[in-house]
């Protein structure tokens, strides 16, 4: 294929990404961006592998890399379940920033990498280097902390060091020496120390900067390791010269900031504040899901009496959690709000922003049981209704409901926006126990005179609940 075939070919590619990217912020033309974004990649792919970068000679490995690739990727993707996905992508952007970090060596220690590059080029040529490394450093280790943290591995609660802001600018000052160090030399040997020990610094960095972060603020994170691997990307692009990898490095790079900025308008939280790690640390509450101390008395129901009162309702907004994603109860869920529509119950759902363990993981599941997308709000959009709902049930969910978020300045998300379910006229919450929530705060919707416990696991609930419904 020749150079401008190629060139071509990535601007097709290129105008697939952005269609997809555009395809993916609505959920009715989701797939088709998807689908967008697969032949993208494929035209993307075809193009780099017979492009003029690559010679013939480099074929046989790059087959065996994306057999071995592609077959790691195909079973993951196909025995994955949906509560792991948070962790799959975390996984996923650790493996950009590795790319990143791999390849900033590669073309470091490659004599012909710098061929040809004198003068202002050269030194444009070792900064590529020196950033790309840096921050493919910090988004592997840090996406590897952001999958210990999502999967349970390692614990909630935020590991704050003494001193930490002086250790991250003291990191940073010794970043910029080094990078000065290995600017100034003049052979790979001289180049060596310096750029590792930059990235041993940046390693630390990431993990630092996500050990720090308390529980209820982690999907920040998530959305901002997002961002990072983009830039990865990008400048794994800049030090191979590959303008498609830039144009959707920058593209991954910004969309993933622009979901930082939702998602820290979502929690009511300053981008800076939660980098710093100044959120989710006041309080003594334990992160992760611990159980706390019960603080009063709460209404048990049973399916039966939960069923009874959805019947008599005229109005009902359902709110899902992450416990509805672990039960795996949403066909259940689907099927209870087609009972109550036929019956003529005006059945909503809310979704709040930060809902489940990754960005519009709420959305994913009600899409694949086929909840049609017109009943589906934002919590914005319907949070003003609760005081005219009947039954606001609560599914799996806990902060995203806890109205200490409004009442209590000393809770760890305090000033974090949450689905007001405490103001419809009957709230049931479906749990397992009185255990709380990934931010590990008590929460005194639970206590409230209008509301009621349901406990035991979401689906299996959902489907007594059916069955009396349905009798
Ligand atoms: P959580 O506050 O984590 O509450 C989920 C509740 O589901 C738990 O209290 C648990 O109580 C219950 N549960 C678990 N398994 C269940 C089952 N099988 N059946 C019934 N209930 C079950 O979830 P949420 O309300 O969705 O809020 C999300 C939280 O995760 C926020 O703090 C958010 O900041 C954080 N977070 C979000 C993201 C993104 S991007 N969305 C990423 C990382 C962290 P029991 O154990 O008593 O059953």
């Amino acid at each position: 294929m020749n150079s401008s075939l190629a060139t071509v070919s990535y601007i097709g590619a290129t105008i697939l990404f952005i269609l997809s990217l555009g395809g993916l912020s609505n959920q009715e033309s989701s797939r088709r961006g998807n689908l967008f974004g697969m032949i993208g990649m494929t035209i993307a792919v075809l193009a780099t592998v017979f492009g003029p970068q690559v010679n013939s000679g480099g074929y046989a490995w790059i087959v065996g890399a994306m057999v071995i690739g592609g077959s790691i990727g195909l079973y993951l993707a196909r025995s994955v379940q949906m509560t792991q996905m948070p962790e799959l992508v975390a996984f996923m952007h650790s493996m950009v920033g590795l790319a990143a970090v791999l390849v900033g060596f590669a073309t470091f220690v490659d004599p012909t990498a710098t061929h040809g590059f004198e003068g202002a080029a050269k030194t444009i040529h070792e900064l590529e280097i020196y950033i790309g490394i840096f921050i493919g450093a910090v988004t592997l280790s840090g996406s590897v902390i952001a999958f210990g943290k999502l999967s349970g591995r390692i614990g909630g609660n935020p590991v704050l060091l003494p001193g930490r802001h002086w250790l991250n600018l003291a990191g940073l000052l010794a970043v910029i020496y080094f990078g000065g160090v290995f600017m100034g030399a003049e052979t790979v040997q001289a180049g060596t120390m310096p750029i590792i020990i930059m990235t041993v610094i940046a390693l630390l960095f990431g993990i630092h900067m996500v050990m720090a972060i308390g529980g209820a603020d982690m999907p920040v994170v998530v959305s901002m390791l997002n961002s990072y691997s983009g830039w990865a990307a990008a400048a794994t692009g800049f030090m191979l010269n590959n303008d498609l990898l830039i144009v959707v490095g920058a593209l991954v790079g910004s969309s993933g900031a622009i979901l930082s900025y939702i998602m820290c308008n979502a929690m009511n939280r300053s981008f800076i504040s939660v980098i710093a790690g100044g959120f989710g640390t006041t309080s003594a509450a334990p992160a992760g899901g611990g159980a706390v101390q019960p603080a009063g008395e709460v209404v048990p129901v049973n399916a039966t009496e939960a069923a009874e009162l959805l019947r008599e309702a005229k109005s009902v907004i359902v709110v899902p959690g992450y416990g509805m994603a672990v039960a795996q109860a949403q066909h259940t869920v689907f099927e209870i709000t087609k009972v109550l529509r036929d019956k003529g119950v005006n059945v909503r759902f809310g979704i709040h922003p930060v809902a489940g363990r990754m960005p519009g993981h709420m959305n994913v599941l009600l899409a694949e049981a086929k909840v049609p997308y017109d009943v589906v709000f934002e919590m914005d959009e319907l949070n003003d209704d609760f005081p005219t709902t009947d039954v606001a049930i609560v599914i799996g969910a806990n902060d995203i409901v806890n109205p200490a978020a409004q009442d209590d300045p000393t809770s760890p998300i305090a000033g974090m926006p949450v689905l007001e379910v405490w103001k419809a006229k009957t709230s049931i919450v479906m749990k397992r126990s009185m255990a709380s929530g990934y931010a590990g705060v008590d929460n005194p919707l639970f206590y409230k005179e209008n509301n009621r416990m349901l406990f035991g696991d979401a689906k299996k609930m959902l489907d007594e609940v059916l069955t009396v419904l349905r009798a």
